[in-house]
């Protein structure tokens, strides 16, 4: 199969598609996603094959109101109404609890919850509206692959594979939205986002973590944490501290290893007498190196000769509990230390 690139305005091409059952990849402001009408089984089963994607592992549904999640859920409680007022459209991914058979198994993964997403793209919620039903999204990248940032990602994961792409230019965020399971007693994030933990505790009170990295025996709340994921071809190493990226290279340098440095401007400028052959800058600041650390590690991904990534750390405040996430898996959590 052929596929597409949709431009914004063609956003009634993608919606015929999508009526069809076919594939198609949406913008939002986080990442791309993989979309199908999630009321079509078959449509929502192609989403799986494509991505290579473990069918236990449930899709986020992504709708345009509120008043849709109303007809699917069992309840709307008090804090997700506020929630939605606070941060919808937005980074805030909402699990709850579903009426009976609300969705196929093949959106839930036999759960009897459901995650809902407002996404806050105008195309999309355009989209959504002009298909006029919800649909389910997943990141549209290879599973375990780093998420896709701009159209270009997704057509090097995908092309061939689905029906189309709508191009809305770069993502804002970089980073997939904040998963907040609203399903049990305590309001728990399972996926750290750009809605922190401090931005939703404004809204609704003390919430709960559980996002730390889960091994292979244990199982976790959010299928999608128990597998590889963000992965790209060379070991990523973290450096924890702006002030260890000197000795960092000069280590790398020693190990005969073609490497490459994923930092910001002023630490790439700081180490320019330090020869390494390999770069990529992630702008000037947490928000910024948020937006470009999957397009850096894709962009290492295509140079075969790159085995070794020094990538920057920052601290695990704000913003930075979504980054270091991100980053922490993309290492399998190793980091550089001065012994290494
Ligand atoms: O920003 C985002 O959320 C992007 C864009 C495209 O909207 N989507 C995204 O989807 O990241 P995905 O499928 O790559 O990640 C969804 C995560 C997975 O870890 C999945 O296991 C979890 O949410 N999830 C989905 N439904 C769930 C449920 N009912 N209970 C627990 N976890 C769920
Ligand atoms: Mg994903």
């Amino acid at each position: 199969m052929e596929t597409k690139i949709f431009s914004p305005e063609q956003i009634k091409a993608a919606a015929i598609d999508l009526a069809a059952g076919e594939l198609v990849a949406f913008p939002t402001e986080t990442v791309y996603g993989l979309g199908a009408d999630a009321t079509n089984e078959l449509a929502v089963k192609k989403v799986y094959a494509a991505k290579g994607r473990p069918s236990d592992n449930p899709l986020i549904v992504h709708v345009a109101d509120v008043a849709t999640v109303k007809k699917y859920v069992a309840a709307f409680p008090e804090k997700a109404q506020k929630l939605t007022a606070a941060f919808w459209p937005g980074s805030l991914t909402l699990i709850l609890n579903l009426k009976p058979n609300a969705f196929s198994k093949t959106v839930t993964g036999g759960l009897t919850t459901a995650a809902f997403r407002n996404p806050k793209n105008q195309v999309t919620l355009d989209l959504i509206r002009a298909l006029g039903r919800p649909i389910v999204g997943p990141s549209a990248n290879t599973s375990g692959k780093p998420s896709p940032t701009t159209a270009q990602h997704v057509n090097h994961d995908l092309n061939g594979k689905i029906a189309g792409i709508i191009d809305d230019g770069p993502t804002g965020v970089g980073l997939e939205s904040t998963v907040l399971d609203l399903s049990g007693t305590t309001p728990t994030i399972l996926r750290p986002g750009a809605v922190t933990k401090e931005a939703i505790e404004q809204v609704i009170g003390s919430i709960e973590n559980n996002h730390h990295h889960v091994t292979a025996e244990e199982i976790p709340k959010a299928p999608g944490m128990k597998y590889k994921h963000y992965a790209p071809n060379a070991q990523v190493l973290v450096v924890k501290e702006p002030s260890e990226f000197r000795a960092a290279i000069a280590w790398a340098a020693k190990q005969e290893l073609p490497f490459g440095v994923l930092a910001t401007d002023d630490i790439l400028g700081q180490s320019s007498d330090v020869r390494f052959k390999y770069q990529f800058s992630l702008g000037d600041s947490l928000t910024t190196a948020s937006q470009h650390l999957f397009d850096g590690l894709r962009y290492f991904d295509l140079l075969p000769e790159v085995k070794l990534i020094l990538a920057q750390g920052f601290s695990k405040e704000g913003l930075g509990v979504a980054y270091m996430n991100r980053l922490e898996k993309s290492a399998g959590q190793q980091y550089f230390t001065e012994t290494n």
